[in-house]
C-alpha cells in the first residue's frame, strides 16, 4: 500500500474510509463513529464525542486509562475484557469475531441500549485502549516513534492509503486526536 505524508490529512480529497450503515455489533460502532465519516456528519459526530468527553470527570492518575475512562463514563472496571475484546476488532481489517460483537452487545446494553451518546462513548473507550496500551506498550520495550504509526485515507482515485504519522502522533486536520490532552496528562504521570 502506498505510504503518504500527514499533509494529506488536512486534504479535504483524502477520505477516511467509510464504514456501511449496520445495525448491531462492532459494524454498528463503526457506522457511529466519527473516524468514519467526513463532512457535516463527521463534525456532528466530533461535537459529541467531545461533549463527552468534556463533561466526564476523567482522573489523570497511575489508574489504567481503560479503567479511568469506563469509570467516568459510569461503568465498572470489570468491564475492561469487553473494551478489549471490542478493541481489537474495532479496524475493519483486523480478526473479527461472535465474541466481539457479543461483548459489544453487553457495553451497549450497559449504556442503556444503541444511541448517540452509546456510541459516542464506546468510540472513545476503544480509541483510548487501543492507543494508550500501545503508549505503555512502547515505554516498556523503549521503542521510538508514534505510538500509533500509520492511519489510512481514501485518494482521490479511490485506492486506500496509508498516512505516515511520524510527524503528527495525534494526527493532523479534521480526524486530529480529540483526546491529546488527556493522554499527553496520563503520559506524564505513566512516565
Ligand atoms: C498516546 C495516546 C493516543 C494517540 C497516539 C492517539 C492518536 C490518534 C490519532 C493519530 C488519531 C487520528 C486518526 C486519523 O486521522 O485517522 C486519533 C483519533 C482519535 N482519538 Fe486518539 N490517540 C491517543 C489517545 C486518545 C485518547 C486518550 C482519546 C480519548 C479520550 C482518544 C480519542 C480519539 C478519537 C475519538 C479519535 C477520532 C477522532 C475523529 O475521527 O474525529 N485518543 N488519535
Amino acid at each position: 500500500m502506498q505510504m503518504l505524508p500527514s499533509a494529506v490529512l488536512e486534504d479535504p480529497r483524502y477520505r477516511v474510509p467509510a464504514a456501511p450503515p449496520a445495525g448491531a455489533g462492532l459494524a454498528w460502532l463503526r457506522s457511529q463513529a466519527p473516524r468514519s465519516c467526513d463532512g457535516p456528519e463527521h463534525l456532528r459526530r466530533r461535537a459529541t464525542v467531545e461533549q463527552v468527553l468534556s463533561s466526564a470527570v476523567v482522573p489523570n492518575s497511575l489508574a489504567d486509562p481503560t479503567v479511568a475512562l469506563l469509570e467516568a463514563f459510569g461503568l465498572p472496571a470489570g468491564r475492561l475484557d469487553d473494551v478489549a475484546l471490542v478493541a481489537a476488532a474495532y479496524q475493519p481489517d483486523a480478526p473479527q469475531s461472535p465474541g466481539a460483537d457479543a461483548a459489544l452487545e453487553r457495553l451497549v446494553a450497559a449504556y442503556g441500549g444503541r444511541s448517540e451518546g452509546t456510541a459516542a462513548r464506546l468510540c472513545l473507550l476503544v480509541q483510548v485502549h487501543a492507543a494508550m496500551r500501545a503508549l505503555i506498550g512502547q515505554r516498556r520495550t523503549g521503542a521510538a516513534g508514534p505510538p500509533v504509526p500509520v492511519t489510512r485515507r481514501v485518494a482521490p482515485d479511490g485506492t486506500t492509503v496509508e498516512v505516515d504519522l511520524a510527524d503528527a502522533s495525534f494526527g493532523r486536520g479534521p480526524h486530529a486526536c480529540p483526546g491529546r490532552a488527556l493522554a499527553e496528562a496520563w503520559a506524564e504521570v505513566l512516565r
